[in-house]
């Protein structure tokens, strides 16, 4: 795993809308156009609603993201995460992403995650302060801003999310990186990199396509020409 990927914008698609009979095939293609971070979205149906996938899955798709020198961004939209953090660091997880509002012990969490040797990341809801993430800096490698209520793909941004990631960026070091997750395109990209976010999450623009490569490589060409 190459460490410092994230030090540079990276457009992570979400396995979350590709098609899990072809999902090898599927990274390949987004990873043969440039691709890096592959965000794979976990949910157990109490966290959020819907119940996706496991372990398992992300066993079968890690060597592949790791032979193209890549990166799984694995994201637990899942109750008390300090549990199966070490199941998900097994079977090929490079970061790991715990919402702030699925546990009372993130501080432990986070040392879990980093314990297990992956990369600690944080994931706020719309509904959380930006400033909640000032008390666990030292344990962060990354903050994941939800940019829509979490659980599915296919929806819209949320507009205050802008303001939010700027206050975001004021409380967080420059070392830390902020991914935005939900309702990302060629529109909304710019906007968040403007806003003070690196790492896109990209799940219903880039699998939704009948052309997944061209979706990836549109939203990277929007941050191309913003930058
Ligand atoms: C939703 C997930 C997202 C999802 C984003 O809870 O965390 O990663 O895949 O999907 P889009 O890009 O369609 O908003
Ligand atoms: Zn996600």
């Amino acid at each position: 795993m190459n460490a410092d990927l994230l030090s540079t914008p990276q457009v992570a698609p979400s396995i979350l809308s590709a098609d899990f009979g072809r999902l090898g095939e599927q990274v390949d293609a987004v990873m043969d156009a440039g691709a890096r971070v592959i965000h794979v979205d976990v949910m157990d149906g109490h966290f959020v609603p819907p119940i996706t996938i496991g372990p398992l899955v992300l066993g079968a798709v890690a060597d592949g993201i790791h032979e193209h020198g890549g990166l799984a961004d694995v994201h637990l939209m899942i109750e008390r995460p300090e549990r199966h953090v070490e199941e998900f660091a097994k079977a090929g997880a490079d970061s790991i992403t715990v919402h702030y509002e699925a546990t009372p012990h993130v501080h432990y969490a986070l040392s879990k995650v980093k314990d297990a040797g992956c990369r600690a990341s944080l994931a706020i809801n719309i509904s959380t302060p930006a400033e909640v993430v000032a008390e666990l800096v030292d344990e962060l490698d990354m903050v994941l801003c939800m940019t829509i209520n979490p659980g599915w793909g296919g929806q819209k941004l949320v507009e205050s999310s802008y303001a939010k990631l700027q206050r975001l960026r004021a409380v967080l070091p420059e070392r830390v990186p902020i991914e935005v997750d939900g309702g990302i395109d060629p529109g909304t990209a710019p906007r968040c990199a403007e806003a003070g976010a690196r790492v896109f999450v990209a799940g219903s623009y880039v699998f939704g396509s009948d052309d997944p490569a061209r979706a990836y490589g549109e939203i990277v060409a929007a941050l191309t020409e913003r930058a």
